[in-house]
C-alpha cells in the first residue's frame, strides 16, 4: 500500500510529501457535475455505490496519497431530528434550527450503526474498492461548528446567532455540545469499525471564537470527542480555518496532525502547534486559480517552510473552490511529489 499518508501522520520518514486535498471530490470535476445532474447531493451521500464512485474519482484522477470518504458534515442532524436540506448556490439550510433550550432537549439520540449505516456501507465497500491502493479518511464535525450548522440554520458570516445562544443560555449550550460530543464519538468509532484508516474532525468554525470563549464554549466537548477515539488505533487530524490565535488549544483538545488554513506561515503554526504533533496544509485554495507558475512556488514555499521534517501532510488551507482548474490540481500534486527538501 502507498501509506505515505498514514506515515506522515505518524511522524516517520517518507520518500515524498504526502498529498490530499480537502473537497477533492466536487463541483471543479466534470464526472461530479455529471452526477450531479442525475442525483442531488443527498442522493449521492446516501447511495453506497454513488458516494463510493464519486470518493474514488480524485483517486483516479490525482496523484493522491489519500482518499476521503464522500458524505457530508450534516448527515447526522436527520436522524437527530433536525430536517435540513441543501438550496442549490446557498448551501446547507435548516427547516427547524436551535433556538431555545426545549429545542435542545427534543434532540434525539440514535445509533449510527442504524440511521448512518448507508455511510459505514460506504467504507466497507471503498475498502474494498480501493484495495489498499491509497488509506481512506473519515471524518465528522467537533460540536462548535456542528452547534453553529443548528442554530444558524445555515450559512454565516458573523455567527450571531450561535454566540448569542452560547452567551444567553450556557446551560443550554453546553447540553447541546455534549449531544454532538456524544454522537460524533460514536460516529466516528463505528467509521473506525468499518474501516477507515484515518478521521478528520473539523472545526471549520473555531477561528470566530476569541481564545477564552474557545476555552470554554468549545474545547472540553471538541476534547471528549478526540479523548474518546485516542485508543482506536488511526491517527487522528484536528482541522479548523482562521485558527492562529488557538492553536495551542486546538492540539490540546487533540489531535495527532493539526490543519490549518494559508494565513500563518506553515513554519509559524508547527512552531505554534509543537513539533510533537504533525501539520497539514496550508496552500490558498485560492492559488490554485491562477498562474500554474505561481502554484508551483506556492507549494514550494509550503514545502520550504516544512522543513523536510518528518510530519508534513501537504494540503490545502480549506476546501478545493467549484471554479479551480482540475489540471491545476493535478499538477499540483506531482509537483508536490517530485520534490524532496531536506531539513
Ligand atoms: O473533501 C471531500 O472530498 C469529501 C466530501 C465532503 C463534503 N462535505 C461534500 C460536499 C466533506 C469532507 C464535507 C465536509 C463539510 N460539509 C464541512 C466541513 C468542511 C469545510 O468545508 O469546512 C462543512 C462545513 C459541510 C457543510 C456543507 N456541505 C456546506 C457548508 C456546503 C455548501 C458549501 C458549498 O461549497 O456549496 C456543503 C455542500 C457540499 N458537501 C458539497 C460537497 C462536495 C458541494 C457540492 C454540491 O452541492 O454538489
Amino acid at each position: 500500500m502507498n501509506d505515505r499518508f498514514l506515515r506522515a501522520c505518524r511522524r516517520e520518514p517518507v520518500d515524498v510529501t504526502p498529498v490530499w486535498f480537502m473537497r477533492q471530490a466536487g463541483r471543479y470535476m466534470e464526472d461530479y457535475r455529471a452526477l450531479r445532474h442525475r442525483y442531488s447531493l443527498l442522493q449521492i451521500c446516501a447511495e453506497p455505490e454513488l458516494a463510493s464512485a464519486v470518493t474514488l474519482q480524485p483517486v483516479d484522477l490525482i496523484e493522491v496519497d489519500a482518499a476521503i470518504l464522500f458524505s457530508d458534515l450534516l448527515l447526522p442532524f436527520t436522524p437527530m431530528g433536525l430536517d435540513f436540506d441543501f438550496v442549490k448556490g446557498e448551501g446547507p439550510s435548516i427547516a427547524n434550527p436551535i433556538r431555545h433550550a426545549a429545542d435542545v432537549r427534543r434532540l434525539r439520540a440514535f445509533d449510527p450503526r442504524e440511521a448512518l449505516g448507508h455511510v459505514l456501507d460506504t467504507i466497507k465497500l471503498l475498502r474494498r474498492e480501493l484495495a489498499n491502493r491509497v488509506p481512506l479518511i473519515g471524518f465528522g464535525g467537533a460540536p462548535f461548528t456542528m452547534a453553529s450548522y443548528a442554530i444558524e440554520g445555515g450559512p454565516s458570516t458573523t455567527y450571531a446567532k450561535t454566540k448569542t445562544f452560547m452567551y444567553a443560555q450556557p446551560d443550554a449550550w453546553h447540553d447541546l455540545c455534549g449531544r454532538f460530543a456524544a454522537i460524533m464519538a460514536e460516529y466516528l468509532a463505528a467509521q473506525i469499525d468499518a474501516g477507515v484508516q484515518a478521521v478528520q474532525i473539523f472545526d471549520s468554525w473555531a477561528g470566530q471564537l476569541s481564545r477564552v470563549d474557545y476555552q470554554e464554549f468549545a474545547l472540553p466537548h471538541t476534547k471528549r470527542i478526540f479523548d474518546a477515539l485516542a485508543g482506536k488505533g488511526v491517527p487522528l487530524i484536528h482541522f479548523g480555518v482562521g485558527t492562529t490565535a488557538i492553536l495551542r488549544d486546538l492540539a490540546t483538545a487533540g489531535g495527532d496532525v493539526i490543519g490549518v488554513d494559508w494565513r500563518q506561515p506553515l513554519d509559524e503554526a508547527w512552531a505554534q502547534v509543537g513539533h510533537d504533533h504533525g501539520i497539514q496544509g496550508n496552500l490558498d485554495p485560492t492559488v490554485l486559480l491562477g498562474p500554474i507558475e505561481r502554484v508551483f512556488s506556492a507549494a514550494d514555499e509550503v514545502l520550504r517552510r516544512a522543513g523536510g521534517r518528518p510530519g508534513h501532510i501537504f494540503n490545502l488551507g480549506h476546501g478545493v473552490l467549484p471554479t479551480t482548474p482540475l489540471d491545476h490540481v493535478q499538477q499540483l500534486a506531482k509537483h508536490v511529489h517530485g520534490l524532496r527538501l531536506k531539513a
